[in-house]
């Protein structure tokens, strides 16, 4: 299967993908990783792996629409099974979603639908909730409400700092993504109303 991962910042996410898709039986390959910005870790990692990039920056469009195109039109161009977006901090718009149906799926450090948004270890910390975790789910036109197709916990420590409580968040985040999305290319997947299924 023909993954295209969009990144906007460390790419650690895209990284542990890389690394699964290195094992043929993985079923999986990283044809393109795209960026709204230049010079993020994350298009590094892809270059450093042999593996084409591109970015579209929205300051360099017209429109916010007209970016939208260009990025679905780039994203378009690599014929993706899948596209992972992966610490990808822009929202994409209904016509992207329509254009790769059921295709787009994106992690969020929170365990939905808790703490939407940017901000979900800082605002786990801040409520003082004692789990929290991370989702994997297929992209909807809503901030992280989309349908959920995996979740991992993830336990609050009472000295984390939003710092530390990211980071372990993260580690769960790489084996959940590297887990379910190996598992959706190689037994497929459906999206039955508010459900995902797998196989
Ligand atoms: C992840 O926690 C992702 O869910 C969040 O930003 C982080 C990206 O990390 N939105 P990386 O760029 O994959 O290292």
């Amino acid at each position: 299967a023909r993954l295209v991962v969009l990144v906007s910042g460390s790419g650690t996410n895209l990284q542990a993908l890389l690394d699964a898709c290195d094992d043929p039986v993985y079923g999986a390959k990283v044809v393109a990783v795209g960026s709204d910005r230049f010079d993020v870790e994350g298009l590094a990692r892809a270059e450093r792996a042999g593996i084409p990039t591109f970015v579209k920056e929205v300051s360099q469009h017209d429109s916010r629409d007209a970016w939208d195109l260009a990025l679905r039109r780039a994203v378009a161009g690599f014929e993706p099974d899948l596209v992972v977006l992966a610490g990808f901090m822009k929202l994409v718009s209904e016509e992207f979603l329509q254009t790769f149906e059921h295709r787009v799926v994106n992690t969020h450090p929170a365990l939905s639908p808790a703490f939407p948004g940017t901000s979900g270890p800082a605002d786990a910390l801040a409520y003082g909730v004692k789990v929290t975790g991370c989702t994997l789910f297929v992209v909807d036109p809503g901030v992280d409400t989309g349908q959920i197709i995996d979740q991992r916990a993830v336990e609050v420590l009472d000295d984390d700092t939003v710092e530390t409580l990211h980071e372990r968040i993260k580690v769960a985040e790489r084996a959940m993504l590297v887990d379910s999305v190996g598992r959706m290319v190689r037994e497929g997947w459906a999206v039955e109303g508010r459900r995902v299924r797998i196989g």
